[in-house]
Protein backbone atom coordinates (compact mmCIF):
# COMPACT_ATOMS: atom_id res chain seq x y z
CA UNK A 1 0.00 0.00 0.00
CA UNK A 2 1.15 3.63 -0.78
CA UNK A 3 -0.09 7.07 0.69
CA UNK A 4 0.17 10.47 -0.33
CA UNK A 5 -0.81 13.11 2.20
CA UNK A 6 -2.59 15.78 0.96
CA UNK A 7 -1.57 19.02 2.55
CA UNK A 8 -4.38 21.27 3.49
CA UNK A 9 -3.85 25.08 4.29
CA UNK A 10 -5.35 26.94 7.14
CA UNK A 11 -7.42 23.36 7.54
CA UNK A 12 -7.82 22.12 11.19
CA UNK A 13 -6.17 19.34 10.52
CA UNK A 14 -3.60 19.88 8.55
CA UNK A 15 -3.40 17.00 6.18
CA UNK A 16 -5.69 13.83 4.94
CA UNK A 17 -4.21 10.67 3.53
CA UNK A 18 -5.03 8.76 0.54
CA UNK A 19 -4.60 5.21 0.61
CA UNK A 20 -3.88 3.67 -2.56
CA UNK A 21 -3.40 0.07 -3.18
CA UNK A 22 -5.04 -3.65 -4.27
CA UNK A 23 -8.11 -5.21 -1.92
CA UNK A 24 -8.17 -2.38 0.42
CA UNK A 25 -11.60 -2.33 0.93
CA UNK A 26 -10.88 -5.62 3.20
CA UNK A 27 -8.85 -3.38 5.98
CA UNK A 28 -11.34 0.02 5.08
CA UNK A 29 -12.40 -0.26 8.88
CA UNK A 30 -9.01 -0.11 10.40
CA UNK A 31 -7.42 2.15 7.89
CA UNK A 32 -9.97 4.75 8.58
CA UNK A 33 -10.29 4.49 12.20
CA UNK A 34 -7.49 6.45 13.22
CA UNK A 35 -9.35 9.54 11.39
CA UNK A 36 -12.36 9.72 12.53
CA UNK A 37 -14.47 9.86 15.69
CA UNK A 38 -17.62 8.21 14.38
CA UNK A 39 -19.75 5.32 16.17
CA UNK A 40 -21.83 5.60 13.03
CA UNK A 41 -20.83 5.88 9.55
CA UNK A 42 -23.44 5.98 6.54
CA UNK A 43 -22.11 4.66 3.72
CA UNK A 44 -23.82 6.18 0.73
CA UNK A 45 -23.59 3.84 -2.77
CA UNK A 46 -25.34 3.24 -5.70
CA UNK A 47 -27.02 -0.42 -6.40
CA UNK A 48 -24.46 -1.03 -9.22
CA UNK A 49 -20.83 -0.74 -7.00
CA UNK A 50 -22.80 -1.54 -3.20
CA UNK A 51 -23.78 -5.06 -5.35
CA UNK A 52 -20.35 -5.31 -6.56
CA UNK A 53 -18.50 -3.86 -3.14
CA UNK A 54 -21.13 -3.66 0.02
CA UNK A 55 -20.68 -6.70 1.87
CA UNK A 56 -16.91 -6.47 1.71
CA UNK A 57 -17.04 -2.96 3.00
CA UNK A 58 -19.70 -3.65 5.72
CA UNK A 59 -17.71 -6.73 6.86
CA UNK A 60 -14.12 -4.42 7.37
CA UNK A 61 -15.89 -1.30 8.89
CA UNK A 62 -18.14 -3.50 11.34
CA UNK A 63 -14.86 -5.42 12.43
CA UNK A 64 -13.86 -2.24 13.70
CA UNK A 65 -16.87 -1.94 15.83
CA UNK A 66 -18.36 1.02 13.43
CA UNK A 67 -22.22 0.68 13.26
CA UNK A 68 -22.44 0.70 9.65
CA UNK A 69 -25.94 1.96 7.24
CA UNK A 70 -26.05 1.84 3.38
CA UNK A 71 -28.41 4.53 1.80
CA UNK A 72 -28.43 3.55 -1.87
CA UNK A 73 -29.54 6.23 -4.54
CA UNK A 74 -30.17 5.45 -8.14
CA UNK A 75 -26.84 4.97 -10.88
CA UNK A 76 -26.05 8.13 -13.04
CA UNK A 77 -25.55 11.59 -13.44
CA UNK A 78 -29.41 12.75 -13.54
CA UNK A 79 -29.50 11.72 -10.05
CA UNK A 80 -26.68 13.92 -8.57
CA UNK A 81 -29.40 15.92 -7.76
CA UNK A 82 -31.21 17.72 -4.96
CA UNK A 83 -33.47 14.90 -4.92
CA UNK A 84 -30.27 12.53 -3.91
CA UNK A 85 -28.96 15.41 -1.49
CA UNK A 86 -32.50 15.41 0.61
CA UNK A 87 -32.41 11.37 0.62
CA UNK A 88 -29.00 11.94 2.23
CA UNK A 89 -29.84 14.50 4.64
CA UNK A 90 -33.21 12.32 5.85
CA UNK A 91 -31.42 9.14 5.99
CA UNK A 92 -28.69 10.70 8.17
CA UNK A 93 -31.77 12.35 10.46
CA UNK A 94 -33.55 8.78 10.59
CA UNK A 95 -29.81 7.68 12.02
CA UNK A 96 -29.53 10.28 14.14
CA UNK A 97 -26.30 11.14 12.84
CA UNK A 98 -24.12 13.00 15.00
CA UNK A 99 -21.38 15.60 14.10
CA UNK A 100 -18.45 13.39 15.28
CA UNK A 101 -20.11 10.14 13.11
CA UNK A 102 -19.48 9.93 9.12
CA UNK A 103 -20.62 9.70 6.10
CA UNK A 104 -19.21 7.20 3.35
CA UNK A 105 -19.17 7.81 -0.26
CA UNK A 106 -18.80 4.33 -2.29
CA UNK A 107 -18.73 4.62 -5.34
CA UNK A 108 -17.63 6.88 -8.75
CA UNK A 109 -17.02 10.58 -8.58
CA UNK A 110 -21.17 11.30 -8.73
CA UNK A 111 -22.12 9.14 -5.31
CA UNK A 112 -18.46 11.01 -4.20
CA UNK A 113 -19.17 14.23 -5.12
CA UNK A 114 -23.12 14.33 -3.74
CA UNK A 115 -22.40 12.51 -0.22
CA UNK A 116 -19.37 15.28 -0.05
CA UNK A 117 -21.93 17.73 -0.47
CA UNK A 118 -24.47 15.99 2.29
CA UNK A 119 -21.39 15.48 4.79
CA UNK A 120 -20.70 19.42 3.88
CA UNK A 121 -24.35 20.29 5.10
CA UNK A 122 -25.83 18.32 7.42
CA UNK A 123 -25.82 19.66 11.10
CA UNK A 124 -23.11 22.18 9.10
CA UNK A 125 -20.30 19.57 8.42
CA UNK A 126 -19.74 15.63 9.32
CA UNK A 127 -16.91 13.77 8.74
CA UNK A 128 -16.31 12.70 5.45
CA UNK A 129 -14.54 9.44 4.09
CA UNK A 130 -14.04 8.72 0.35
CA UNK A 131 -13.66 5.45 -1.31
CA UNK A 132 -13.29 6.22 -4.81
CA UNK A 133 -14.08 3.26 -7.28
CA UNK A 134 -13.53 4.36 -11.00
CA UNK A 135 -10.31 5.85 -12.04
CA UNK A 136 -11.75 9.11 -12.93
CA UNK A 137 -12.77 9.15 -9.29
CA UNK A 138 -9.56 8.01 -7.58
CA UNK A 139 -7.36 10.10 -10.04
CA UNK A 140 -9.75 13.34 -10.03
CA UNK A 141 -12.86 13.87 -8.37
CA UNK A 142 -11.49 12.42 -5.08
CA UNK A 143 -8.91 14.42 -4.31
CA UNK A 144 -8.89 18.27 -3.72
CA UNK A 145 -12.59 18.41 -1.99
CA UNK A 146 -14.81 19.78 -4.50
CA UNK A 147 -18.03 18.76 -3.76
CA UNK A 148 -21.36 19.21 -5.58
CA UNK A 149 -24.43 18.87 -7.39
CA UNK A 150 -26.11 19.50 -10.53
CA UNK A 151 -29.04 21.87 -10.85
CA UNK A 152 -31.16 22.10 -14.24
CA UNK A 153 -29.51 24.93 -15.46
CA UNK A 154 -26.12 23.48 -15.55
CA UNK A 155 -23.48 21.09 -13.82
CA UNK A 156 -22.12 21.51 -11.07
CA UNK A 157 -23.84 24.90 -10.25
CA UNK A 158 -24.18 24.74 -6.26
CA UNK A 159 -21.58 23.16 -3.92
CA UNK A 160 -18.94 23.26 -1.92
CA UNK A 161 -15.17 22.78 -0.99
CA UNK A 162 -14.78 20.62 1.72
CA UNK A 163 -12.33 18.35 2.35
CA UNK A 164 -12.36 14.12 3.40
CA UNK A 165 -10.42 13.07 5.80
CA UNK A 166 -8.82 10.03 4.40
CA UNK A 167 -9.25 8.39 1.20
CA UNK A 168 -9.22 5.01 0.12
CA UNK A 169 -8.16 4.49 -3.62
CA UNK A 170 -8.43 0.34 -4.02
CA UNK A 171 -7.21 -0.26 -7.44
CA UNK A 172 -8.62 -3.96 -7.42
CA UNK A 173 -12.41 -2.42 -7.18
CA UNK A 174 -11.28 -1.01 -11.35
CA UNK A 175 -11.16 -4.40 -12.80
CA UNK A 176 -14.98 -4.23 -12.91
CA UNK A 177 -15.30 -1.25 -14.95
CA UNK A 178 -16.61 -0.89 -17.98
CA UNK A 179 -13.87 0.21 -20.95
CA UNK A 180 -15.25 3.03 -21.74
CA UNK A 181 -15.36 3.98 -18.05
CA UNK A 182 -12.21 3.40 -17.71
CA UNK A 183 -11.44 5.83 -20.65
CA UNK A 184 -12.97 8.60 -18.84
CA UNK A 185 -10.29 8.28 -16.02
CA UNK A 186 -7.56 7.90 -18.77
CA UNK A 187 -8.31 10.93 -20.41
CA UNK A 188 -7.95 12.66 -17.17
CA UNK A 189 -4.50 10.69 -16.38
CA UNK A 190 -3.11 11.93 -19.90
CA UNK A 191 -4.26 15.30 -18.88
CA UNK A 192 -1.75 15.04 -15.91
CA UNK A 193 1.39 14.29 -18.45
CA UNK A 194 0.33 17.72 -20.32
CA UNK A 195 0.37 19.78 -17.12
CA UNK A 196 2.97 17.68 -15.42
CA UNK A 197 5.23 20.51 -14.76
CA UNK A 198 2.76 23.15 -13.99
CA UNK A 199 1.79 21.38 -11.36
CA UNK A 200 4.44 22.33 -9.11
CA UNK A 201 5.34 18.72 -7.27
CA UNK A 202 8.80 19.06 -5.90
CA UNK A 203 9.59 15.23 -6.31
CA UNK A 204 8.63 14.03 -9.58
CA UNK A 205 8.91 10.86 -11.30
CA UNK A 206 12.27 9.66 -12.93
CA UNK A 207 10.88 10.36 -16.09
CA UNK A 208 8.36 12.52 -17.40
CA UNK A 209 4.84 11.30 -16.79
CA UNK A 210 4.30 11.69 -20.59
CA UNK A 211 6.99 9.00 -21.05
CA UNK A 212 5.72 6.93 -18.59
CA UNK A 213 2.57 7.02 -20.00
CA UNK A 214 4.17 5.97 -23.62
CA UNK A 215 6.12 3.33 -22.41
CA UNK A 216 3.56 1.35 -19.70
CA UNK A 217 0.36 2.02 -22.32
CA UNK A 218 -0.34 -1.95 -22.48
CA UNK A 219 0.17 -2.40 -18.41
CA UNK A 220 -2.19 0.28 -17.47
CA UNK A 221 -4.87 -0.53 -19.87
CA UNK A 222 -4.80 -4.10 -18.35
CA UNK A 223 -4.87 -2.28 -14.88
CA UNK A 224 -1.48 -3.70 -13.80
CA UNK A 225 -1.71 -3.52 -10.08
CA UNK A 226 1.66 -2.33 -9.83
CA UNK A 227 1.70 0.40 -12.48
CA UNK A 228 -1.70 1.14 -11.76
CA UNK A 229 -0.96 1.97 -8.64
CA UNK A 230 2.03 4.06 -8.95
CA UNK A 231 0.26 5.76 -11.96
CA UNK A 232 -2.74 6.37 -9.97
CA UNK A 233 -0.50 7.87 -6.60
CA UNK A 234 1.52 10.27 -9.16
CA UNK A 235 -1.68 11.97 -10.25
CA UNK A 236 -3.19 12.06 -6.91
CA UNK A 237 0.11 14.12 -6.14
CA UNK A 238 0.22 16.26 -9.17
CA UNK A 239 -3.26 17.14 -7.85
CA UNK A 240 -2.45 17.68 -4.57
CA UNK A 241 -0.09 19.69 -5.11
CA UNK A 242 -2.06 21.76 -7.41
CA UNK A 243 -4.79 21.87 -4.43
CA UNK A 244 -2.31 22.66 -1.74
CA UNK A 245 -1.24 25.92 -3.43
CA UNK A 246 -5.05 26.85 -4.67
CA UNK A 247 -7.84 24.98 -2.66
CA UNK A 248 -10.50 27.52 -3.36
CA UNK A 249 -9.71 27.74 -7.20
CA UNK A 250 -8.36 30.80 -7.36
CA UNK A 251 -5.32 30.57 -9.57
CA UNK A 252 -3.33 28.02 -10.38
CA UNK A 253 -6.08 25.16 -9.81
CA UNK A 254 -7.18 26.15 -13.19
CA UNK A 255 -4.49 24.20 -15.27
CA UNK A 256 -7.12 20.88 -13.83
CA UNK A 257 -9.21 22.41 -16.57
CA UNK A 258 -7.04 21.33 -19.44
CA UNK A 259 -9.11 20.29 -22.52
CA UNK A 260 -12.04 20.76 -20.43
CA UNK A 261 -13.28 24.52 -22.05
CA UNK A 262 -13.78 22.70 -25.38
CA UNK A 263 -14.76 19.53 -23.53
CA UNK A 264 -17.47 21.54 -21.77
CA UNK A 265 -19.26 22.75 -24.52
CA UNK A 266 -19.06 19.05 -26.29
CA UNK A 267 -20.59 18.10 -23.80
CA UNK A 268 -23.33 20.42 -23.27
CA UNK A 269 -24.18 20.65 -27.05
CA UNK A 270 -24.90 16.74 -26.83
CA UNK A 271 -27.02 17.52 -24.45
CA UNK A 272 -24.73 15.10 -22.35
CA UNK A 273 -25.74 12.40 -24.13
CA UNK A 274 -24.32 9.76 -26.22
CA UNK A 275 -21.05 10.95 -25.48
CA UNK A 276 -18.87 11.10 -21.96
CA UNK A 277 -16.95 13.22 -20.09
CA UNK A 278 -13.52 11.40 -21.15
CA UNK A 279 -14.58 11.42 -24.86
CA UNK A 280 -15.44 15.30 -24.41
CA UNK A 281 -12.00 16.15 -22.92
CA UNK A 282 -10.21 14.20 -25.08
CA UNK A 283 -11.11 15.99 -27.96
CA UNK A 284 -10.74 18.80 -25.90
CA UNK A 285 -6.80 18.60 -25.06
CA UNK A 286 -6.80 18.17 -29.02
CA UNK A 287 -8.59 21.19 -29.90
CA UNK A 288 -6.03 22.84 -27.23
CA UNK A 289 -3.14 21.35 -29.35
CA UNK A 290 -4.67 22.60 -32.34
CA UNK A 291 -4.82 26.17 -30.59
CA UNK A 292 -1.67 25.89 -29.34
CA UNK A 293 0.34 25.14 -32.53
CA UNK A 294 -1.76 27.77 -34.43
CA UNK A 295 -0.95 30.44 -32.63
CA UNK A 296 3.45 29.01 -32.23
CA UNK A 297 3.20 28.45 -28.64
CA UNK A 298 4.23 24.48 -28.75
CA UNK A 299 6.49 23.21 -31.52
CA UNK A 300 5.59 20.68 -34.00
CA UNK A 301 7.37 17.86 -33.09
CA UNK A 302 5.87 18.36 -29.32
CA UNK A 303 2.44 18.95 -30.97
CA UNK A 304 3.04 15.32 -32.88
CA UNK A 305 4.23 13.35 -29.81
CA UNK A 306 0.97 14.50 -27.81
CA UNK A 307 -1.83 13.38 -30.78
CA UNK A 308 0.20 10.32 -30.90
CA UNK A 309 -0.39 9.31 -27.41
CA UNK A 310 -3.95 10.46 -27.44
CA UNK A 311 -3.82 8.00 -30.96
CA UNK A 312 -1.89 5.37 -28.47
CA UNK A 313 -4.93 5.39 -25.97
CA UNK A 314 -7.66 5.53 -28.66
CA UNK A 315 -8.62 8.72 -27.37
CA UNK A 316 -9.29 9.75 -31.68
CA UNK A 317 -12.86 10.70 -30.49
CA UNK A 318 -14.41 13.22 -33.75
CA UNK A 319 -16.69 15.66 -32.88
CA UNK A 320 -20.41 15.21 -34.22
CA UNK A 321 -20.81 16.65 -37.43
CA UNK A 322 -24.43 18.36 -36.59
CA UNK A 323 -23.17 20.43 -34.22
CA UNK A 324 -20.93 23.08 -35.95
CA UNK A 325 -18.44 25.06 -34.72
CA UNK A 326 -20.18 28.37 -34.07
CA UNK A 327 -22.39 26.15 -32.25
CA UNK A 328 -19.75 25.09 -29.94
CA UNK A 329 -18.12 28.42 -29.29
CA UNK A 330 -21.41 29.82 -28.16
CA UNK A 331 -21.67 27.20 -25.59
CA UNK A 332 -17.92 27.99 -24.40
CA UNK A 333 -19.31 31.32 -23.56
CA UNK A 334 -21.87 30.54 -20.99
CA UNK A 335 -19.21 27.86 -19.37
CA UNK A 336 -19.20 29.07 -15.61
CA UNK A 337 -14.96 29.04 -15.77
CA UNK A 338 -15.27 32.26 -18.16
CA UNK A 339 -14.15 35.59 -15.77
CA UNK A 340 -15.43 38.99 -16.89
CA UNK A 341 -16.86 37.50 -20.19
CA UNK A 342 -13.65 36.53 -21.43
CA UNK A 343 -12.66 32.79 -22.26
CA UNK A 344 -10.11 31.39 -20.11
CA UNK A 345 -8.06 28.66 -22.07
CA UNK A 346 -5.95 26.60 -20.99
CA UNK A 347 -2.81 25.71 -23.49
CA UNK A 348 0.54 23.87 -23.54
CA UNK A 349 3.18 26.52 -23.87
CA UNK A 350 5.92 23.80 -23.66
CA UNK A 351 6.66 20.12 -22.95
CA UNK A 352 4.32 19.39 -19.72
CA UNK A 353 3.67 23.19 -19.34
CA UNK A 354 0.66 25.02 -19.49
CA UNK A 355 -0.34 28.63 -19.18
CA UNK A 356 -3.76 30.18 -18.89
CA UNK A 357 -5.04 32.31 -21.82
CA UNK A 358 -8.03 35.20 -22.04
CA UNK A 359 -7.02 36.97 -25.68
CA UNK A 360 -7.83 33.62 -27.87
CA UNK A 361 -9.89 35.74 -31.05
CA UNK A 362 -13.15 34.00 -31.98
CA UNK A 363 -11.42 33.10 -35.01
CA UNK A 364 -8.05 31.41 -33.27
CA UNK A 365 -11.06 29.22 -31.83
CA UNK A 366 -12.60 28.11 -34.64
CA UNK A 367 -10.00 27.62 -36.40
CA UNK A 368 -9.03 24.94 -34.37
CA UNK A 369 -12.29 23.24 -33.15
CA UNK A 370 -12.50 23.02 -37.01
CA UNK A 371 -9.74 20.20 -37.22
CA UNK A 372 -12.08 18.11 -34.68
CA UNK A 373 -14.42 16.64 -36.83
N1 LIG B 1 -15.25 16.87 -7.37
C1 LIG B 1 -14.39 16.98 -8.36
O1 LIG B 1 -13.31 17.59 -8.22
C2 LIG B 1 -14.71 16.32 -9.65
C3 LIG B 1 -13.72 16.19 -10.64
C4 LIG B 1 -14.03 15.51 -11.81
C5 LIG B 1 -15.32 14.99 -11.99
N2 LIG B 1 -16.26 15.15 -11.02
C6 LIG B 1 -17.60 14.61 -11.17
O2 LIG B 1 -17.50 13.17 -11.24
C7 LIG B 1 -18.64 12.67 -11.92
C8 LIG B 1 -18.22 11.57 -12.87
O3 LIG B 1 -17.62 10.54 -12.12
P1 LIG B 1 -17.40 9.09 -12.74
O4 LIG B 1 -16.79 9.22 -14.07
O5 LIG B 1 -16.74 8.29 -11.70
O6 LIG B 1 -18.89 8.58 -13.04
P2 LIG B 1 -19.95 7.77 -12.15
O7 LIG B 1 -19.82 8.07 -10.73
O8 LIG B 1 -21.28 8.00 -12.79
O9 LIG B 1 -19.52 6.27 -12.40
C9 LIG B 1 -19.60 5.74 -13.70
C10 LIG B 1 -20.37 4.42 -13.73
O10 LIG B 1 -19.55 3.39 -13.24
C11 LIG B 1 -20.22 2.66 -12.24
N3 LIG B 1 -19.18 2.15 -11.35
C12 LIG B 1 -18.49 2.83 -10.40
N4 LIG B 1 -17.51 2.07 -9.91
C13 LIG B 1 -17.58 0.88 -10.56
C14 LIG B 1 -16.81 -0.31 -10.51
N5 LIG B 1 -15.73 -0.40 -9.74
N6 LIG B 1 -17.16 -1.33 -11.31
C15 LIG B 1 -18.21 -1.21 -12.16
N7 LIG B 1 -18.96 -0.12 -12.27
C16 LIG B 1 -18.64 0.93 -11.48
C17 LIG B 1 -21.17 3.65 -11.63
O11 LIG B 1 -22.22 3.02 -10.97
C18 LIG B 1 -21.62 4.40 -12.88
O12 LIG B 1 -22.62 3.67 -13.55
C19 LIG B 1 -19.30 13.85 -12.60
O13 LIG B 1 -20.48 14.18 -11.91
C20 LIG B 1 -18.29 14.98 -12.46
O14 LIG B 1 -18.90 16.25 -12.37
C21 LIG B 1 -15.97 15.80 -9.86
Amino acid sequence: MQTVKVEIPQAESRYYPIFIGNNLLETAGSLIKDYIKANKLLVVSNKTVSGLFGEKLKNSLEKEGFNTEFLLLEDGEQYKNVDSLQKIWTKAIELKLERKDAMVALGGGVIGDVTGFGAATYLRGTDFIQIPTTLLAQVDSSVGGKVAINHPLGKNLTGNFYQPKAVIADISTLSSLPVRELRVGLAEVLKYGFIEKSCGLQKRLDTSFIEFLKGNKDLITSLEPSITGQMVKYCCELKASVVNQDEKEAGLRAILNFGHTIGHAIEKCYGYKGINHGEAVAIGMRGAFFLAKGKQLISEKYFNSCIELLDKYEMGYKTDKNISPDELYKAMQVDKKIRAGKIRFILPVNISEVGVFSDITEQEVINSLETLY
